[in-house]
C-alpha cells in the first residue's frame, strides 16, 4: 500500500512529495477515449464498473500516488432535478435552470444513497482493487449552484451574479439545499471507503470579498462542519483564491489546493502549520518541451524540499489536447526526486 499521500495529508511525509493531477483520467488519454466510445460521459459516471476502470487508468499509465474517483461535480445538481446533459463542444447543459424562488422551492428532497448510490458503489469497488489512497470529491455549494443558475457553462457567471444581487435570500436557499445534499453525498463516499476528500469551488473567483465570505466560504464551512465526525482529511480547491488563503485556512480544512498565481513557499511562511499545500504548476506547462517541464517541476520540488505537508499537483485540470508523454514527464520528475529523503 502506497501511503505517501495520506502521510502528507497528516503532515508526516519524510520522503519525496506525493503527486496526483486534477483530471488525471480524461480525454487526453487514448485509453479513456476507447472506453468513452459509444457511451455518454454521464453513462460512464453512472456505471460503477466503468467508473472504476477509468479511475484506475492513471494508476496504471502514470503510476501516480493517489486515485481520484471518476465522477463529476455536476452529478449533485442533476440529482436535485436539474436534468443534466453534456453536449459535444458545449459542455454541460441543464434542462431546468434555477431562476427564481419558486424554482428553488420546487427542488426535491433527495437522499444521496438513492440518487447517487452508484458513486458509493464505485468507491466500494475501487477500495478493493487499488493500492493507493482514494480521493472522493464534490463541488463546493457555490460553484454547483452557479451552474444550476446559469444552466451550463458561462463566461463570467452573469446570470448568477445578477440574481444573487437581486434575490440574495433565494440564492442562499439554493446554496443550503446544495450544501445539505453535498454533505450527505460526501458522507456516503467516506462510508464507502474514500480516504480523503476534495471540494472544488472553481468559480468563487468571480465574487467580491463580501460575497466570497457570504456565498462561498460560509457554505464550504457548513460542508466541513457536516463532515467533522467522519474524521477524513479535506482539501479545498478554490481557483484564483490564494488571495483568500487565510480565510480558507481558518475553516479547519486539512489542505488547500492552489493555482499557479501564488508562491507556495511564501504561503507556507504565511499560513499556520500543519496546513497541507497542494499544487501548483501551471497546466500550460504541459504544452512545453519536456526539458522545460522537467526544469519547472524540479524548481517547485526544490522550493518545497523537505516539506512534510506538500502534495504536487497542477493548479487546475489537465486539458484534452495535452499529451500523455508530457504528463508522464511531470510525474516521473517528482518520483525521481531523491534529495528530500530524510530531511
Ligand atoms: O479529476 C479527475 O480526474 C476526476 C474526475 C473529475 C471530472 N470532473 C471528470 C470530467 C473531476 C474532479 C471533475 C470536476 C469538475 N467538473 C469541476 C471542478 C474542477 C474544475 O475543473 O474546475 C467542474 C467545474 C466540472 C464541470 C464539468 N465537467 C465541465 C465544465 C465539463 C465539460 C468540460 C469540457 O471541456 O467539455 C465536464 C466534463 C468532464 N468531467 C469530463 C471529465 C473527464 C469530460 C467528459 C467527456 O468525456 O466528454
Amino acid at each position: 500500500m502506497n501511503n505517501r499521500f495520506l502521510q502528507a495529508l497528516g503532515a508526516q511525509n519524510s520522503g519525496r512529495p506525493p503527486v496526483w493531477l486534477m483530471r488525471q483520467a480524461g480525454r487526453y488519454m487514448p485509453e479513456y477515449q476507447a472506453l468513452r466510445k459509444g457511451r455518454s460521459f454521464l453513462d460512464m459516471c453512472r456505471t460503477p464498473e466503468i467508473a472504476v476502470e477509468v479511475t484506475k487508468l492513471p494508476l496504471r499509465l502514470l503510476d501516480v500516488d493517489a486515485a481520484i474517483l471518476f465522477a463529476d461535480i455536476l452529478l449533485v445538481a442533476d440529482a436535485l432535478g436539474a436534468a443534466l446533459r453534456f453536449e459535444e463542444g458545449k459542455g454541460p447543459i441543464f434542462e431546468r435552470p434555477i431562476r427564481n424562488v419558486n424554482d428553488v422551492n420546487a427542488l426535491p428532497d433527495v437522499q444521496a444513497a438513492e440518487a447517487l448510490g452508484y458513486v458509493g458503489e464505485a468507491v466500494g469497488l475501487l477500495r478493493q482493487e487499488i493500492d493507493v489512497p482514494l480521493i472522493g470529491f464534490a463541488g463546493a455549494p457555490f460553484t454547483v449552484a452557479s451552474y444550476m443558475v446559469e444552466g451550463g457553462s458561462s463566461r463570467e457567471l452573469k446570470t448568477t451574479r445578477q440574481w444573487m444581487r437581486r434575490e440574495p435570500e433565494a440564492f442562499e436557499m439554493l446554496l443550503e439545499k446544495v450544501s445539505d445534499l453535498t454533505i450527505d453525498y460526501l458522507r456516503m463516499q467516506v462510508d464507502a471507503g474514500a480516504q480523503a476528500l476534495q471540494l472544488f469551488d472553481t468559480w468563487a473567483c468571480y465574487l467580491d470579498y463580501a460575497q466570497f465570505t457570504r456565498y462561498s466560504l460560509h457554505y464550504m464551512q457548513r460542508v466541513l462542519d457536516g463532515l467533522r465526525e467522519c474524521q477524513v482529511p479535506v482539501i479545498l480547491f478554490c481557483k484564483g483564491a490564494s488571495v483568500w488563503a487565510d480565510e480558507l485556512a481558518a475553516t479547519g480544512a486539512q489542505g488547500l489546493s492552489l493555482d499557479w498565481q501564488c508562491s507556495l513557499p511564501k504561503l507556507r511562511r504565511q499560513l499556520p502549520a500543519p496546513l497541507v499545500l497542494q499544487g501548483n504548476l501551471d497546466p500550460y506547462l504541459l504544452y512545453a518541451p519536456h526539458d522545460v517541464i522537467r526544469a519547472q517541476t524540479e524548481r517547485l520540488l526544490q522550493e518545497m524540499a523537505g516539506d512534510p505537508a506538500f502534495v504536487v499537483n497542477l493548479g487546475h485540470g489537465i486539458l484534452p489536447d495535452m499529451s500523455v508523454d508530457a504528463v508522464r514527464v511531470l510525474v516521473d520528475t517528482v518520483k525521481g526526486a531523491s534529495y528530500a529523503h530524510n530531511l
